[in-house]
């Protein structure tokens, strides 16, 4: 493992800020993220995955650890389901491509998520109706602080929407060194409710559809809607979609009867980031290099050579506006990196 100095990390972030790590190493190990860690004369460290979910605002005054662990690994099967145990730095599309060429089901609707397989827990990455908890067994973590690996279940993750253990009480505690995953060999629990799954189905004509279909059919949807992080920089969703109580929604639902919305709950209600930054009329709009998708107005773009806080000021703005007009607070769904 060799440290390196003053490294560009345009290429290590999906947004492609260019922001320089003081030092950088390639974690390629379990054991070479214990020796880094141990690295007394770098004391401030810093991991960076596949650098899908965040946006870097200055350079990285630490130790930059890219986490790029390979392997898949079957640990258990029966005629039913297969477990498998996947290392922390492997890209996760490629990862949920694999699980489909080998006939395995579950991650199909969150084909083409950017981002690697160790980070997927910590905001429990979702798309289409699922949510990544759904086919979770339990993940592995080296405490930062002792460099001992220990498992965590399900249970002691608290998944919830975009978030989990690792976001909260465990924030800055662990590093997910590998996930494992059940899922299913046959009888396939195909979930194609999300309305634009089954038009996009039926476009192809398709009935009675597989696995793969449902992939395809996640992969065309994402790519008309989504722009590829390898042409324009981004980190998909930037903000959560607000989760509103009964009372605030029905204030909101009275003034907007139009809104799209989805009830999460009796007193909880999921308002669409989406349309409120629609509404204020940031959709396709561009400060410098800086901008809101045409597409999607949940996704903050770099048309090229945007900085950090430029990006962020956008976001400040949108924060702004949608709170005066809907009295709405939207959130960040990226880890903003000061
Ligand atoms: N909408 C607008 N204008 C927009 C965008 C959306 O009016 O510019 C409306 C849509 O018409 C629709 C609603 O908002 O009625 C929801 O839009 P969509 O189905 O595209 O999903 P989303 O709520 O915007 C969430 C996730 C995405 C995930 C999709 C599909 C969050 C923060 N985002 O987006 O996740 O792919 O659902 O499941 O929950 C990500 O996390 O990076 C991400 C892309």
């Amino acid at each position: 493992m060799t440290v390196q100095q003053n490294i560009s990390l345009k290429k290590y972030n999906t947004f492609g800020i260019s922001a320089k790590a003081k030092f950088f190493c390639e974690i390629n190990t379990v054991e070479d993220l214990s020796q880094a860690l141990r690295l007394e004369e770098h004391p401030k460290k810093f991991i960076i995955s596949g650098g899908s979910n965040m946006l870097i605002t200055q350079d990285i005054d630490a130790l930059v650890m890219h986490i790029n662990t390979k392997g898949k690994e079957i640990i258990s099967e029966t005629e039913d389901n297969v477990t498998i145990k996947v290392m922390a730095g492997e890209n996760w599309h490629q990862m949920v491509l694999w699980t489909l060429e080998n006939g395995y089901g579950g991650l199909e609707n969150m084909s083409l998520i950017p981002g690697n397989t160790g980070t997927a827990p910590i905001q429990n990455i979702g798309a289409y109706g699922v949510e990544l908890k759904d086919t979770f067994e339990s993940c592995e973590a080296m405490e930062i602080a002792t460099q001992q690996i220990r498992s965590f279940s399900k249970q002691e993750c608290q998944f919830g929407y975009r978030d989990s253990y690792f976001k909260n009480r465990g924030k800055g505690k662990y590093i997910i060194t590998s996930v494992t995953f059940k899922l299913s060999k046959k009888n396939h629990a195909l979930n194609t409710s999300y309305g634009a799954i089954e038009t996009e189905l039926e476009k192809k004509n398709i009935t009675n559809p597989t696995i793969r279909d449902v992939s395809d059919a996640v992969i065309t949807i994402r790519q008309s809607k989504l722009p590829d992080p390898t042409e324009l920089g981004n980190s998909g969703s930037f903000f959560k979609n607000p989760v509103v109580t009964k009372s605030e929604f029905d204030n909101f639902t009275k003034e907007n009867p139009e809104a799209p919305f989805y009830k999460v709950s009796e007193d909880a209600y999921k308002i669409p980031a989406g349309w409120l930054i629609e509404q204020c009329g940031y959709k396709g709009k561009r400060f410098g290099d800086a901008g809101v998708h045409k597409n999607q107005a949940l996704v903050l773009v770099n048309y090229d050579n945007a900085s950090g806080s430029e990006i962020l000021d956008l976001a400040h703005r949108i924060i702004k506006s949608v709170a005066e007009r809907f009295h709405i607070q939207i959130t960040p769904e990226v880890n903003i990196i000061k």
